[in-house]
C-alpha cells in the first residue's frame, strides 16, 4: 500500500513496549500534552502524573527553562559527531556531573538509555581489567530481582525472570546475589530494613565458587526500583563495597532511577556514604525531556586506559548520539533548575531521617 493510502492514526503498526498490545488497542490510553504534574488527554482531561513519567520527569513536565534550552540548541547546533569531535557544552555538563558525583568518579561516558549505560559500564569493566593485564576477569555478578534494562548485558545481570526467559543464554558466566527482599523478616520496616546486611556476604560464597580472578564486576541498584522500591538493608551496601574492594572486583551502582534528586542527592551513593567504581545514570539527567544516559567512572579506571600511544583510540565504544547537543542542553538546563529550586534538598526534607539531616549540613 502506498504511504498516502494509510489511514491516519492507524493503531496497528505500532508495537508498544512492555504493554499488552491487543488490550491496549481495544482501549488506547493516550496523552497529548503535559504540564508540571499533569498529563493532558486528547479530549482535554488532566491526569496526575504520580510516577514522574517513568521515574524521569523529576521537576515536572515541559518546564520553561528546559524547553527554551532545547529549542535554542536545535536552532544552533543540531548535531555534532561524538567520535573525534566535541562541543563546548558537552565539557561543561561533564564537569558539572563530575562535581556532583561522589569521590573521584569524575569522568563520564555518554549513551542514550539506561540499558545502553549498563552495557557501557559492563564493557568498561572488562576493558579496565584487560588494560591492567587482568583479562581473565570476565564474569559479572548481578542480583535476583535486579533490573538493569533490556540489552543483552542488562538482562544477563538482571534478575527479573520474565525479562530473561525468552532470550537464551545471554552473557556467559554471570552469577547472581540473592535478593535483599524478604517479606517474613522485613515486614513493617520503614526505610532501610534492619535485617539483611549479611546477604552481601553471599559474594564471598561466589568468590569461593568462581575465584576472584574470574570476576570483573558486581552490579546492583543501591535502592531497587523495578520490582518494588526496596531500600537496602542497613549496612548491606557498605559490606558489598568492602568485599568487592578486598577482591579487586569493581562495584557498579545502577542509579538510572535513583540519581538526580529522587532520594535527595545527586546520586544516592552519597546518602549511603559509599563510593562505587562506576555509576550508571539516565532519566532525571534531562528531566526526561531528551534521551540521555551515561556512566560516571572513577579516575583510576579512566587513567588505566591512558597509558598507550597518544594517537590511538583508548576505548572502542560509543554511540552516534552520545552527548547529543539537544540532550546536553536539556541536561545543563535541568541541573540549573534542580539547583535554583532546591529540589534535591526538598526531597531530602520530605523524606526525613538522620542521614538526611547530616547531608543537608554537608551541602551547605
Ligand atoms: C535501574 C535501572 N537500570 C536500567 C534501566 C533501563 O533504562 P532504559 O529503559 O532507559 O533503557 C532502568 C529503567 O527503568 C532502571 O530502573
Amino acid at each position: 500500500m502506498a504511504p498516502l493510502d494509510m489511514k491516519p492514526n492507524e493503531l496497528e503498526s505500532y508495537w508498544l513496549p512492555f504493554t499488552p498490545n491487543r488490550a491496549f488497542k481495544q482501549r488506547p490510553r493516550l496523552f497529548a500534552g503535559a504540564k508540571d504534574m499533569h498529563f493532558l488527554t486528547p479530549d482535554g482531561r488532566k491526569v496526575i502524573d504520580g510516577s514522574s513519567g517513568l521515574f524521569c520527569v523529576n521537576a515536572g513536565h515541559t518546564r520553561d527553562p528546559i524547553v527554551k534550552a532545547i529549542q535554542e540548541a536545535a536552532a544552533t547546533l543540531d548535531f555534532a559527531p561524538p567520535f573525534q569531535y566535541g562541543h563546548p557544552q558537552l565539557f561543561k555538563l561533564s564537569s558539572q556531573l563530575a562535581l556532583m558525583a561522589p569521590g573521584d568518579l569524575d569522568h563520564v561516558l555518554y549513551a542514550n538509555s539506561g540499558s545502553e549505560a549498563v552495557d557501557t559500564a559492563l564493557k568498561v569493566a572488562l576493558a579496565y581489567h584487560r588494560s591492567r593485564g587482568d583479562g581473565s576477569r570476565t564474569r559479572f555478578i548481578g542480583r535476583e530481582r535486579g533490573y538493569h534494562g533490556v540489552g543483552f548485558g542488562g538482562i544477563s545481570v538482571g534478575g527479573m525472570v520474565a525479562n530473561r526467559k525468552m532470550f537464551g543464554n545471554m552473557l556467559a558466566g554471570v552469577d547472581h546475589l540473592p535478593t535483599t527482599y524478604n517479606r517474613a523478616e522485613q515486614a513493617f520496616s520503614s526505610g532501610e530494613p534492619e535485617w539483611g546486611a549479611h546477604l552481601a556476604d553471599d559474594l564471598e560464597r561466589l568468590v569461593g565458587l568462581h575465584d576472584a580472578s574470574t570476576i570483573a564486576a558486581v552490579i546492583v541498584e543501591p535502592v531497587a526500583g523495578s520490582t518494588g522500591c526496596l531500600p537496602p538493608p542497613k549496612g548491606y551496601l557498605k559490606r558489598l563495597r568492602e568485599i568487592t574492594e578486598k577482591h579487586g572486583i569493581l562495584l557498579i551502582f545502577d542509579e538510572v532511577i535513583t540519581g538526580f534528586g529522587r532520594l535527595g542527592h545527586g546520586f544516592v551513593s552519597e546518602r549511603y556514604g559509599i563510593v562505587p567504581d562506576m555509576i550508571t545514570f539516565a532519566k532525571g539527567v534531562t528531566n526526561g525531556a531528551v534521551p540521555m544516559s551515561g556512566v560516571m567512572v572513577r579516575s583510576g579506571i579512566y587513567d588505566a586506559h591512558m597509558d598507550g600511544p597518544q594517537h590511538v583510540i583508548e576505548l572502542f565504544h560509543g554511540y552516534t548520539y552520545s552527548g547529543h547537543p539537544l540532550a546536553v542542553a536539556a541536561g545543563l538546563a535541568t541541573l540549573e533548575l534542580y539547583k535554583n529550586e532546591g529540589l534535591f534538598e526538598r526531597a531530602l526534607a520530605i523524606s526525613g531521617g538522620a542521614t538526611i539531616r547530616v547531608s543537608i549540613v554537608t551541602r551547605q
